[in-house]
């Protein structure tokens, strides 16, 4: 499968992707000068920014975005970052084909800030979800999560260094399971060729 990977910040996952070998062929970021741009042309990707500000809607936005997405031929998307909520037409067109990474144990803090509000109402264990993208905001079928405790004396800083070196461990392992079609979404939920990644 050829695969974008939707980004707008620091790009620490899509370093971790693109280490992985998962075949990317474009990188789209929501927001201009940030860290995953760079590391996008380190691996001399083609990296297209689309800001929000360029475009009168949400609608003509994602118009925008179906349409890169097109002109690369890109079968599979990974969002890492990406800081916008997609139009419903998008997700259809990608159903399936389309997921998300969430620095919490989905259903709990979904949302901005999930690290931050679960640090501070003082859980013991929180984690990573990697869900596929649905029409909802965090809500779409979970295809693996992983825990992460929050250690006595952690601050902040250590509990998201934390949960950012499991994303990175996490994350290439679903999408390669997905590129590899040992797991996926059916209308019942998601399947698993053998166990889940
Ligand atoms: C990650 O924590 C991810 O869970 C969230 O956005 C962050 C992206 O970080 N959706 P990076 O840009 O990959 O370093």
């Amino acid at each position: 499968m050829r695969w974008a990977v939707l980004v707008g910040g620091t790009g620490s996952n899509l370093r971790a992707i693109l280490a992985s070998g998962l075949p990317v062929h474009l990188v789209i970021s929501n927001r201009m000068g940030v860290g995953a741009l760079d590391i996008a042309r380190e691996y001399g990707l083609e990296a297209v920014v689309i800001t929000a500000k360029a475009f009168p809607d949400r609608a003509r936005y994602d118009q925008e975005l179906a349409r890169t997405l097109g002109a690369h031929r890109i079968d599979a998307v990974a969002m890492a970052g990406f800081l916008r909520w997609l139009q419903p037409q998008t997700i259809q067109a990608y159903r399936g084909r389309i997921l998300n990474l969430h620095p919490s144990l989905l259903p709990a803090y979904p949302g901005l800030h999930a690290i931050e509000r679960a640090f501070s109402d003082g859980v013991l264990w929180t984690g990573v979800s990697v869900h596929f993208v649905d029409e909802g905001h965090d809500t779409g079928p979970l295809v693996a999560q992983a825990p992460v405790p929050r250690l006595p004396g952690d601050s902040l800083a250590d509990l998201e260094a934390r949960i950012h070196a499991t994303e990175h461990r996490l994350y290439p392992r679903v999408l390669h399971a997905v590129d590899e079609g040992s797991a996926w979404l059916q209308d019942d939920g998601v399947h698993y060729k053998e166990e889940q990644p």
